[in-house]
């Protein structure tokens, strides 16, 4: 007899009330995970019955493409097939992988052409919540849907009821459905980037997610846009954050009550349905203030709670082994962040950033279309061969990376290859230190991120604002 997943999770179920929450994994150690993944035209439905469908482009013609899940420290190898129309490639976000497997066209692979395919192949160190896109005319490819979850299991079971992925992406669409055009506009380019109008979760524009009262869930927020940043508020709840970008953290409620995630951004968070049957609570995103809507409700069912109310506080997942940084040994380098538009924040839009605005350093920075740069140095693309590196660091040094944001516009920046602790914010010492592969930088402020450079090879290090990395706001790290 087989006794389902679901059965196990909720132990008597409908029965009674359960207690334990289940701990052991009971399938066997498991050999390479195998998946062939074709890039392609598809058709789906992002804003529910009725609405016309949309042209996309997507892994294996779904929006987000296959969820990829494998255990930690089990070799994966990823067969992708290029059916699109141009060049394409593959990058893991955040996986500590060797260089030739990071899918940067021209730097570390050559492309992917149409009709052709690559392997990639890697044993995922660490445990956690990461995804994948291409790195190939990123913001059209990204924008018109490549993108996917990528899942790390730890060795054994977290102690939850379900394991949710909210992958959210954002979209411009027209009204009639369509993928706006006008990918890489030189003024928004500028700016904030392209933030579109039509919000999904895992695919859709979401109704309702249906909970049951005393559940506890694994919430893994992706955050798949281009442009946009959001800070979601979980109204009548108290998510308490376990993970950033794939690293486990001592758990704590977010700052200020609300989850920030900027481009390519992920959280892990422990949700206790602590809410009444037959309630629904809303999830919000009010991030930019005077724009706030509803992402998405909680619906709780009707029937009892599933167990009396948990009163621990949730456990902290187990670490990652990511190599820990000298502070006092370790290399230092200056990174500012340059460019873009004066008198920043906000959405684009309706024209009116345009009036006050101004580009500010434009002097310095060279032709070819860049808004941004780091360091007077502006590369622009997705990356492509003889880039020069911004500066080299010896492998095995620890290393810190002083980044200055000295413009008006949020950057979410993000390290190939390696994750990193926040060792300081501002000049002032982060308590948490916590590990990510990806800092958000308010305008006019700085952070410290440090790491040890295990790993040789050319790494990017860029905006994961998709038209800020375009215009200019890219850089290479070599390690060697
Ligand atoms: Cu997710 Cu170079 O980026
Ligand atoms: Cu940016």
């Amino acid at each position: 007899m087989r006794v389902s997943r679901r059965a196990l999770i909720f132990g008597a179920g409908a029965a009674g009330v359960a207690t334990a929450l289940p701990l052991r994994r009971s399938y066997a150690e498991a050999a390479a995970k195998e998946y062939r993944i074709a890039a392609k035209p598809a058709t789906v439905n992002l804003t529910g019955k009725g609405d016309p469908d949309t042209a996309v482009w997507a892994y294996g013609g779904t929006v987000p493409g296959p969820e990829l899940r494998v255990r930690q420290g089990q070799p994966v190898r990823i067969t992708v097939v290029n059916n699109l129309g141009e060049d394409t490639t593959v990058h893991w976000h955040g996986i500590r992988l060797q260089n030739a497997m990071d899918g940067v066209p021209g730097l570390t692979q050559k492309p992917i052409r149409l009709g052709e395919s690559f392997v990639y192949e890697f044993t995922p160190p660490d445990a956690g919540t990461f995804w994948y896109h291409p790195h190939a005319d990123t913001l059209q490819q990204l924008g018109r849907g490549l993108a996917g979850a990528l899942i790390v299991e730890e060795p054994e079971l977290v102690a939850v009821d379900r394991d949710l992925v909210w992958f959210i992406e954002d979209w411009r669409l027209d009204d009639q459905g369509r993928i706006a055009g006008g990918f890489g506009n030189h003024m928004e380019a500028g700016m904030s980037g392209r933030i579109g109008n039509t919000v999904t979760i895992n695919g859709r524009v979401p109704e309702a997610v249906l909970v049951k009262a005393g559940e506890r869930v694994r919430l893994r927020i992706v955050n798949a846009a281009l442009a946009r940043i959001v800070g979601l508020r979980f109204e009548g709840h108290k998510p308490v954050v376990v993970a950033h970008d794939g690293q486990p953290c001592d758990p704590h409620s977010p700052e200020g009550g609300r989850v920030v995630l900027g481009p390519a951004m992920r959280a892990d968070l422990i949700l206790d349905m602590t809410g009444t049957p037959g309630e629904t609570y809303r999830v919000t995103d009010d991030l930019y203030n005077d724009l706030a809507y509803k992402l998405v409700d909680l619906a709780y069912d009707t029937g009892k709670p599933i167990r009396e109310p948990l009163s621990d506080t949730p456990p902290k997942l187990p670490a990652n082994l990511v190599p820990e940084p000298d502070l006092a040994a370790a290399e230092r380098h200056d990174i500012v962040l340059q460019g873009g538009m004066m008198g920043g924040m906000g959405m684009m839009g309706d024209g009116s950033m345009m009036r006050g605005g101004m580009m500010r350093g434009m002097g310095m920075l060279g032709g070819d279309g860049a808004t941004w740069a780091m360091n007077g140095m502006s590369m622009t693309g997705d990356g492509h061969p003889k880039m020069p590196p911004l500066f080299t660091i010896k492998r095995g040094n620890s290393c810190v990376l002083a980044v200055r944001n000295d413009t008006a516009w949020w950057h979410p920046m993000h390290l190939h290859g390696h994750s990193f602790r926040i060792v300081s914010r501002n000049g002032k010492p982060n308590p948490r230190k916590e590990w990510r592969d990806t800092v958000l930088v308010p305008p006019r402020e700085s952070a410290d991120l440090a790491f040890v450079a295990d790993q040789p090879g050319d790494w990017m290090f860029h905006c994961h604002v998709t038209d800020h990395q375009e215009a200019g706001m890219m850089s290479l790290i070599r390690i060697a």
